[in-house]
């Protein structure tokens, strides 16, 4: 927001027009319509505030960080470690040892299943649950394969709520880890990941949570959680593309081996050995992505301007029109129907294929998202190739919704 002031109360639709003349590619037309983007689970937009700062980084401080000892290298130091620093201060981590910067969510996932995965074995297994997207599936799979070890998959229900009970008793003396979505993409659910971590914890299992689709809708606080790692995206929170976080409390990330070796992850080399550098760093081989982190570090003002809360209540009841009005489309089935969930809606119509369905939208200028979403577990759970699915953002109208509900009534009219 422009004038970075909190606000006590929900923003109203008035401020949501402040915020959204932050974000100038939501100012334009697609095909000579207004532009509703509905596909904010897949990546979000980013505000002038996030631009700037990237453009202004590469435009003044640019240079090499951690190395040099000339003016520029410092600047681009001390705005990459205030990045991180923002980061800690945003989901609350002890240190900025526990701010490990990565591609993004896959990236994290993979970081924890290649460096725990080095002491996992053939008896030992992963827990995961049914509803993961394939970035909290796959690496797990290619580390059982690798291992021996075994994957193990938690249920869920016909309303794509995860089976609490089922995923506790999957939970054994073998479990190495249980990796978790804090909501999951197709759906929208929430998952009561704190019944989770408590029981996990009590068996000495720890938790990796995929905050993929959390983090840019809700406050987040790690210590509260007490999860062992979390993890999420910059481009879903208004930050750049190709960056991202891996959360992991300080003592296990002490305990694990580096993933990749290279500069930045040493303190001395010599051709016996190389000493490791000391967290977060052991974790950070090669030059970073240095302008990633300095506009994620501005995403999380302009969010933090807006206050999580805030987003998290206007998006709640956004959620609640979208839902009303997409249960009134006849012929229209509601996939994810949870009873805690977050702004994301998938649904199917009767005899038109999410594809045909979105390319009719894209033609009225709304843009959603068709297929299976990176979770094709969960298709085939609800028996279906593929779904449209609208997702929020803050910056999302009423207007938003009100024009994808006329332009289901459009496709309708063709394909029926
Ligand atoms: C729940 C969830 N996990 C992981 C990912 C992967 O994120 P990224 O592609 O940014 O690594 C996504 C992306 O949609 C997601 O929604």
């Amino acid at each position: 927001m422009s004038n970075n002031k909190l606000q006590e109360k929900p923003p109203s639709e008035m401020d949501i027009n402040r915020i959204r003349a932050d974000f100038p590619i939501l100012n334009q037309e697609i095909h000579g319509c207004r532009l509703a983007f509905l596909d904010n689970a897949a990546s979000a937009q980013r505000p002038t505030a996030v631009i700037d700062a990237v453009s202004r980084y590469y435009q003044h401080d640019h240079a090499n960080v951690h190395r040099g000892v000339h003016t520029l290298s410092h600047r681009a130091t001390d705005a990459y470690e205030g990045a991180r620093e923002k980061i800690r201060g945003f989901i609350n981590a002890t240190s900025i040892s526990e701010i490990v910067f990565t591609s993004g969510t896959t990236e994290a996932i993979n970081l924890i299943a290649s460096s725990l995965g080095q002491s996992i074995s053939a008896d030992d297994e992963i827990l995961i649950s049914h509803m993961e997207h394939h970035s909290n599936i796959v690496p797990w799979q290619m580390l059982c394969e690798r291992t021996g070890a075994v994957l193990r998959v938690a249920p869920i229900n016909e309303d794509g709520e995860l089976l609490v009970d089922e995923m506790i008793s999957l939970m054994s003396d073998r479990t190495r880890l249980v990796a978790l979505t804090h909501i999951s993409n197709a759906l929208g659910t929430i998952n009561p990941i704190e019944i989770i971590i408590t029981a996990a914890h009590e068996r000495n299992i720890p938790v990796l949570i995929d905050g993929a689709q959390a983090v840019p809708h809700t406050n987040i606080d790690v210590q509260k959680l007490g999860c062992e790692f979390y993890v999420f995206s910059g481009h879903k929170m208004c930050g750049p593309t190709g960056i991202g976080i891996l959360y992991g409390r300080e003592d296990w990330l002490e305990r694990l081996p580096p993933w990749q070796g290279g500069g930045e992850m040493i303190l001395s080399v010599n051709f016996e050995e190389a000493v490791y550098n000391r967290l977060p760093y052991k974790f950070e081989a090669g030059t970073p992505n240095i302008a990633g982190a300095i506009g994620l570090g501005a995403a999380i003002d302009y969010l933090q301007a807006i206050g999580m809360d805030n987003i998290a209540a206007y998006e709640a009841t956004l959620l609640d029109y979208l839902t009303d009005q997409l249960s009134n489309v006849s012929d229209l089935q509601l996939i994810g129907t949870a009873k805690r969930k977050a702004g994301v809606q998938s649904f199917v119509i009767k005899d038109i294929h999410p594809h045909d369905l979105g390319t009719v939208l894209d033609h009225k200028g709304i843009a959603i998202r068709t297929g299976h979403h990176c979770a094709m577990p969960v298709m085939d759970f609800f028996e279906v190739p593929g779904t449209a699915r609208a997702s929020l953002a803050f910056y999302n109208t009423h207007e938003d919704v009100d024009q994808l509900i006329e332009g289901l009534a459009v496709a309708k009219d063709i394909f029926t």
